[in-house]
């Protein structure tokens, strides 16, 4: 198999089709920054982020840094992190969906969280939930299958991701409860997660007038919450091994003190791990298929690799070991369109980065959308070359691929990402040849994840030759 894109090729024609926001030339005002800031996080970097390591400024009378330097980012994610916690818009944004959970715990509450949940999410791990993720890409085939015309592919894709966070999690189809689920997080989405002012200047501790609606969001929220685990409690213990989520996180116990999770911190973790998981991934599988359908060679490339391999719920997990080129296209997705596209933390005390003072209350942004794109880590760096992450090529400097960002707080659903981003794409491009309806012209903004400026849609056709499974 020829794999375009492999190391020494020279894949140019591959960079320019691809689509990136503004890069302002000149240096905005804060005023025109608020703006960026309200309309697209990714225009926020000018041409000077994508080649520098250490960029103070200020914004809203905060000192502001854009972090890029390796040992710089070691140094706030490793080895002073309990020196930065998340930033007071983050937590406004999301403690009314994740409450206490993993991802906004910090200090004491975190550790025994991280330690409690780790073995649910290890390797181990990965056979049944790769058979839940299977499961639900085998209906999202047939769904797809059924559609003529025009495909809005996202809506697709954000359906299939909610389902296989709601049944991996609860085994239940439940596809009542992820309906009702899906509709909250869009209302939410569309009238919450957009800082204003307050938001931005207030500190966590004393409520914006926006965070008043999320309160009120946050009581509807946990009720429903309580209602779905209400009905999985009832089905009992699983009767050998755990059957999902749900029954890993309800036995599991910290190694150290021996606690589990009482009622309210498990409805916190469930909610973590759907709302943390599902957005995130199914932004990744959209911007697989998009490239896919813009790159009909490396499309190509896939289709072969995946023709005739069993992708059934029984042996998807033993499939993934054969989806070399699948998995590299995947990791090459997360470093150009990477979901979590920022990283933001702030100085607790005073500390010194690289030798810079660092003021308590000092903002420190980490922006794997800029990191990945950075000269000095990258050769060529907005080409799409699938090639970087194929076997035999040399690893990424180190923090320069931050998908899932590093040290003590990186993603916890890191191999579930993966396992799920894999498996759907292998499966969907098994089945349908992926085109983009009037060329796909739009642009990439930063929202809560890397998202499409406005519906792309697409053209699936029946790939003509679907071979027997192979053996
Ligand atoms: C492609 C998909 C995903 C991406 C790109 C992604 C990215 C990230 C990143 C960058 C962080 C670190 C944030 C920071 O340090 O500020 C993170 C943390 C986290 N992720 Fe993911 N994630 C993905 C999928 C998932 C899945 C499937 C789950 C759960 C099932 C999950 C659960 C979490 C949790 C709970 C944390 C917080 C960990 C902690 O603070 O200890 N993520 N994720």
């Amino acid at each position: 198999m020829s794999i375009p894109g492999r190391r020494g090729d020279n894949p140019t024609a591959m960079a320019a089709t691809l689509p990136f926001p503004e890069r302002a030339a000149r240096r905005r005002s804060q005023l025109e920054d608020f703006l960026v800031l309200r309309r697209n996080l990714l225009e926020l970097w000018g041409e000077p982020a994508y080649t520098e390591t250490f960029l103070p400024g200020r914004f809203l009378g905060r000192t502001q840094v854009l972090l890029n330097d390796p040992a710089g980012i070691r140094h706030v994610l490793i080895e002073n992190a309990d020196n930065y916690d998340r930033n007071a818009s983050t937590m406004r944004i999301l403690r009314p969906l994740l409450g206490g959970g993993l991802f906004l715990a910090t200090g004491e509450a975190w550790r025994h969280r991280r330690r409690t949940i780790a073995p649910a999410m290890s390797p181990r791990m990965m056979p049944m939930l790769a058979r839940h993720v299977a499961t639900i890409a085998e209906e999202t085939v047939a769904e797809l299958g059924a559609c003529f015309g025009l495909v809005n592919l996202l809506g697709h894709l954000q359906r299939l991701a909610l389902r296989i966070a709601a049944h991996s999690m609860f085994s239940l189809e439940a596809t009542g409860f992820s309906r009702e689920m899906r509709e909250k997080l869009m209302d939410y989405g569309l009238h919450h997660t957009r800082p204003d002012m307050f938001d931005l200047m207030l500190p966590a501790a004393i409520p914006s007038p926006g965070d008043r609606a999320r309160a009120r969001f946050r009581t509807e929220w946990t009720a429903m919450m309580d209602r779905v685990i209400d009905m999985r409690s009832a089905l009992g213990p699983p009767p050998e091994e755990a059957r999902d989520l749900f029954d890993m996180l309800a036995a599991a116990r910290d190694p150290e003190t021996g606690r589990g999770f009482d009622r309210a911190e498990l409805r916190d973790e469930v909610s973590t791990m759907i709302i943390a998981g599902h957005e995130t991934t199914s932004t990744a599988l959209f911007w697989a298929c998009y490239i896919a359908a813009k790159l009909p060679a490396l499309q190509a490339e896939i289709a072969e690799e995946v023709r005739g391999v069993d992708l059934s719920p029984g042996v998807a997990a033993e499939a993934l070991k054969r989806l070399v080129y699948t998995r590299a296209f995947v990791d090459e997705v997360l470093r150009l369109y990477p979901p979590a596209f920022l990283m933001v933390r702030v100085a607790r005390e005073a500390d010194s980065i690289l030798g810079h003072s660092i003021a308590p209350g000092t903002v420190v942004s980490i922006a794997p959308w800029v990191i990945h794109r950075h000269h000095a880590y990258w050769t060529d760096p907005e080409t799409f070359n699938p090639g970087r992450f194929l076997p035999g090529a040399k690893p990424p400097a180190r923090f320069s691929y931050l998908p899932f960002g590093a040290g003590p707080r990186i993603c916890v659903g890191a191999q579930f990402a993966l396992t799920e981003a894999v498996l759907v794409l292998a499966r969907l491009m098994q089945t349908f040849e992926f085109q983009l309806a009037g060329g796909g012209g739009m642009r990439p903004v930063g929202r809560v994840t890397t998202q499409p400026d406005r519906p792309t849609p697409f053209i699936l056709t029946r790939r003509r030759v679907p071979a027997a499974p192979r053996p």
